[in-house]
């Protein structure tokens, strides 16, 4: 069932996107060579709790930390831990957080220091454009698979892949509401677009194939052929003139 969100709800969701905005961007700006993944997890619990709003990763399935932080071939929900950061590293973070019962999430995607070469640089930039192009597709009236095959047809026209595995999702008082948002998939297809509606869209991009294994802890996700991946998501929510980007920073 889709839950479509008031305009009180709407406020809620402004406020927990703009926790989730800041303090992504505080972990962007803190991330350092030789600084392990816990490192950036202390920060992002902190930092969390320090603007009133809850790390709803944590505990979320048993999940132990409250931010995902995804190097090079892994894709999603990378676990903080021991491991050190180093030069030229992809690094993804993911991190969410609830606000007077509301749930912003978002991800972004960057290299420490620099882009190991062109190639990898251009992994990033599309799926960044590949996110744009999907919001941009996020209308009343529409269609979910308008969102879908905007993301799709640009990551692919870029000779990139998008993971099947997992996909973005409805989002407002839980994590993970109706409808599913794949990152593939056919324009004029799936439910109809509706004011009050607010996704989360949030494509994970490979730069060989789009299959994808789970490692034995239970939560990483990489990619089988061992290619870099990049992920890019923000929460949205969509009003009569098209959509709200809820975790931009100057939101
Ligand atoms: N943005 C991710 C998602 O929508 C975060 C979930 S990770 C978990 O699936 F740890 F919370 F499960
Ligand atoms: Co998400």
């Amino acid at each position: 069932m889709i839950e479509l969100k008031s305009a009180r709800d709407r406020e809620r969701m402004r406020k927990a996107g703009r926790v989730v905005a800041e303090v992504l961007q505080i972990l962007k700006s803190a991330t350092a060579v030789g600084m392990s993944t816990r490192d950036l997890d202390i920060i992002a619990d902190r930092e969390i709790r320090a603007r009133n709003a809850i790390p709803v990763f944590k505990g979320y399935h048993g999940y132990p930390a409250s931010v995902c932080i995804s190097v090079n071939h892994e894709v999603v929900h990378g676990i903080p831990g021991n491991r050190k950061l180093r030069p030229h590293d992809l690094i993804s973070l993911d991190l969410g957080a609830t606000v007077e019962g509301f749930v912003g999430d978002a991800a972004l995607s960057f290299f420490l220091a620099q882009a190991p070469d062109h190639e990898a640089e251009r992994l990033l930039q599309v799926t960044e454009e590949s996110l744009y192009k999907g919001i941009a597709a996020a209308v009343p009236g529409g269609h979910l698979g308008d969102i879908s095959h905007a993301v799709q047809s640009h990551v692919e026209q870029n000779g990139f892949s998008v993971v099947r595995d997992f996909v973005g999702h409805g989002i407002g008082r839980q994590m993970h509401e109706d409808p599913q948002v794949p990152n593939y998939g056919a324009p004029g297809r799936g439910v109809l677009l509706k004011s009050g509606l607010a996704l989360a869209i949030e494509p994970m991009v490979n730069m060989g194939r789009f299959e994808v294994d789970v490692l034995d802890d239970g939560w990483t996700v990489v990619t089988r052929d061992g290619s870099l991946s990049a992920h890019f998501e923000h929460t949205i929510f969509l009003d009569e003139n098209g959509p709200e980007i809820l975790t931009a920073l100057n939101a």
